[in-house]
């Protein structure tokens, strides 16, 4: 059978990882997908650079369209990253009926409906196994292998970057700001490493996770996202001292009222496994009402880990391009006319449990009035703790687990808390999950 014919779209860190894989195991990966499969095109920024990398067989050149538009080429493999080029691209491709590999996981988060129901107008696969948690099969243990079940919920440390940093957080007891320049100086963050440290990236991967899980349209405007470049060293240690550890948490879960779709910091008990998930891997637990929970972990970026999800993808439309498209897997896990409407909860209406921080001044009564303030609210203290009392300023940080409650009805018990005349403005807020 004549070759598949791939044009690759940037040769950065995944694109050459995918050049590479594909090379070394070529012979066994013909033998897996039935045909062979060559990059016959790259386009690349940097041609010279980018010729180095593949040799003078392939075709290199500096124009994405005269990759999209080339009648030779049977898939479009996008690793170039960002939401311009890469959607026209995408949409360009699409339109003339080549199918599409990509590792974008913020062009889907943002466009997928868009991008999805292109393709499915001409008959196309898009396939993005890359976009979630580097090499770990994610969306095919979603789409395929939970395919019995009705999902419950997704939790999962979904940024490398983050896990790094607050693993070294943890372990050294150092600052956020001295372990992101740490993880700069090594490579693990970004020189500029907003996407990461503020949440947003893990938002585009629970995003698609939550789409494919629930049979939801792609909503990451809906999602909520907060980052963890406000914890502090000490909220690590108290938190530790409770008996958890302190994640970046991507989760999604279905309620009667609607689905949560959010990024924060999260304390999980620390005898979960995933727990000890440390330094820049992934890890991700699914509950299906069947198969209980199941749990996910490997590498979610670098060259190769990524390169391994994106010629699995690859191998797979090699084998499924010629397949009707009612034989495929629909792009989202659901047949696109079952996709429900059901709404992304706020987070005011969010229900979880929480640890909260506070500095007092050590004085009578400044405990009881906390907890009155809670009981007024109908929340209910789960533990407690006081440190660092006996100090000059006369100040002690208290710090308080609750059982589950509203995220609307905590904000306003914070509210009256800070209030209190021996309490300071500034407290910790964390949310927290059993993951059971
Ligand atoms: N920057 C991401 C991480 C990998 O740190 O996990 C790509 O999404």
């Amino acid at each position: 059978m004549k070759p598949v014919k791939v044009g690759l779209l940037g040769i950065g860190t995944v694109g050459s990882g995918t050049f590479h894989v594909l090379e070394r195991n070529r012979e066994e990966i013909t033998r897996r997908a039935g045909r062979r499969i060559e990059i016959a095109m790259v386009a690349a920024r940097n041609v010279e650079r980018a010729r180095g990398v593949v040799g003078p067989g392939i075709t290199v050149v500096d124009d994405v369209r005269a990759v999209v538009t080339n009648p030779e080429i049977d898939i479009v493999v996008e690793v170039i990253g960002g939401t311009t080029v890469a959607k026209e691209a995408i949409l360009a491709a699409i339109v003339r009926g080549k199918h599409v590999v990509t590792a974008n996981k913020a062009l889907l988060a943002l466009h997928g409906n868009e991008i999805f129901a292109a393709a499915r107008e001409h008959n196309v696969i898009v396939a993005f196994e890359a976009a979630v948690a580097g090499c770990i099969p994610t969306i095919k243990a979603l789409r395929e292998g939970l395919a019995a079940n009705r999902i419950e919920w997704i939790a999962g440390i979904i940024n490398g970057t983050c896990n790094f940093i607050l693993s070294e957080m943890r372990n050294k007891g150092l600052p956020f700001d001295t372990v992101l320049a740490e993880a700069q100086r090594l490579g693990y963050a970004e020189a500029d490493p907003t996407f990461d440290i503020e949440g947003i990236d893990a938002g585009h991967k629970v995003t698609l996770l939550s789409a494919i899980a629930f049979g939801i349209p792609v909503q990451f405007e809906r999602a909520y996202i907060e980052g963890i470049t406000k914890l502090e060293a000490k909220d690590i240690t108290y938190a530790e001292e409770l008996g958890y550890r302190i994640k970046l948490l991507g989760l999604t879960r279905r309620t009667p009222e609607g689905v949560e779709l959010r990024v924060h910091p999260t304390l999980i008990p620390a005898e979960r496994i995933i727990a000890s998930v440390d330094g820049a891997m992934n890890a991700l637990l699914i509950k299906g009402d069947a198969a209980g929970v199941t749990m996910y972990y490997g590498a979610g970026a670098g060259s190769e880990p990524t390169a391994s999800a994106v010629l699995a993808d690859v191998i797979e439309v090699t084998r499924l391009m010629r397949a009707e498209p009612e034989e495929r897997v629909p792009y989202l896990a659901f047949q696109p006319d079952a996709i429900s409407d059901v709404g992304v909860l706020p987070m005011a209406d969010v229900e979880t449990s929480y640890y909260l921080r506070v500095r007092v001044e050590d004085e009578v009564g400044v405990l009881a009035d906390i907890a009155r303030t809670l009981a007024d609210s109908g929340i209910s203290i789960d533990a407690m703790l006081q440190k660092g009392a006996g100090g000059a300023d006369n100040e002690t940080d208290i710090v308080i687990l609750t059982h589950r409650t509203r995220e609307r009805n905590f904000d306003a018990a914070i509210a009256a808390i800070v209030k209190l005349p021996a309490v300071k403005p500034q407290f910790a807020r964390i949310r927290r999950e059993d993951l059971v």
